[in-house]
């Protein structure tokens, strides 16, 4: 049995007050008998209030993203050493925001996932296309070079086994279009091959997340596909009990 998670992307909503009534409900609304492990990933400001409110909970904490150094003069970044002091367990990182909005490369994104591991922490890596580089079918050939460009930054080939793979299609994340049940799990189990080829002892067990406009009601399909393994979820991620439902669809 994989490990399945539920994931929830805040990206740059809330506030104190936000922070405080959302997790309160979650606490108390997640099932204690819920068979996925249950993840979100607030604004940096927020991650030690989370902390706080989920010490004792099964709900772990990570963030949205980190520089791929330690520490030095990166204004404005963060490092994996303060995450690791604020007791994150996880890291999104190459979120579709990043690569598209902010310009990151697969190069430093798998920077930031070698040193996240150095550092104990479970990357969560983002991989997915554009509707251009799809029309022009070159989903998997995108996917690849993302996927390899990790696969060169780390200490062995196994060690994606220390991470979670998110398939976020960039035409599906917050468009309300999601990608249909047959075609994510199309590209999951070519992401499951594809990493299997470097990494086979790892490659069975490694949770392969779907994100992109998950809904209450389109989460039971989506998660009924052999090879996806939980969701990462955003807007719906906002509401407790959207989050919830859809946490409830596991299969
Ligand atoms: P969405 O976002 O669920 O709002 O589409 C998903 C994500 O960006 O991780």
């Amino acid at each position: 049995m994989r490990q399945v998670i539920i994931a929830g992307n805040w990206k740059m909503h809330g506030d104190r007050a936000f922070v405080d009534s959302l997790l309160t409900e979650l606490t108390a609304t997640i099932p204690s008998d819920s068979k996925a492990d249950w993840l979100i990933f607030p604004p940096f400001p927020f991650l030690a209030q989370a902390q706080q409110l989920l010490a004792n909970t099964p709900i772990a904490v990570g963030a949205q993203n980190m520089h791929d150094n330690e520490s030095g003069a990166f204004t404005g970044e963060v490092s994996s050493t303060m995450l690791k002091d604020l007791g994150c367990q996880y890291v999104l990182l190459g979120h579709s925001e990043r690569r598209h909005v902010f310009g990151e490369t697969s190069e430093f994104v798998a920077r930031k996932v070698a040193q996240a591991l150095k550092q104990g922490l479970i990357p969560v890596v983002c991989v997915g296309e554009t509707l251009e580089e799809r029309k022009a079918e070159q989903t998997e050939a995108v996917i690849q070079t993302q996927l390899a460009a990790v696969f060169a930054e780390l200490a062995e080939p196994q060690d994606i086994g220390k991470t979670v793979i998110a398939y976020e299609p960039v035409w599906a994340i917050g468009t309300g279009e999601a990608a249909t049940p047959e075609l994510a799990q199309a590209v999951h189990a070519f992401i499951r091959k594809y990493i299997g080829e470097t990494a086979p002892n790892v490659a069975q067990s490694l949770p392969i997340l779907y994100g992109g406009s998950v809904k209450p009601a389109n989460a039971a399909a989506l998660f009924a596909m052999e090879d996806i393994d939980g969701g990462l979820i955003g807007g719906a991620a906002l509401k407790a009990t959207d989050f919830v439902e859809i946490g409830q669809c596991i299969k």
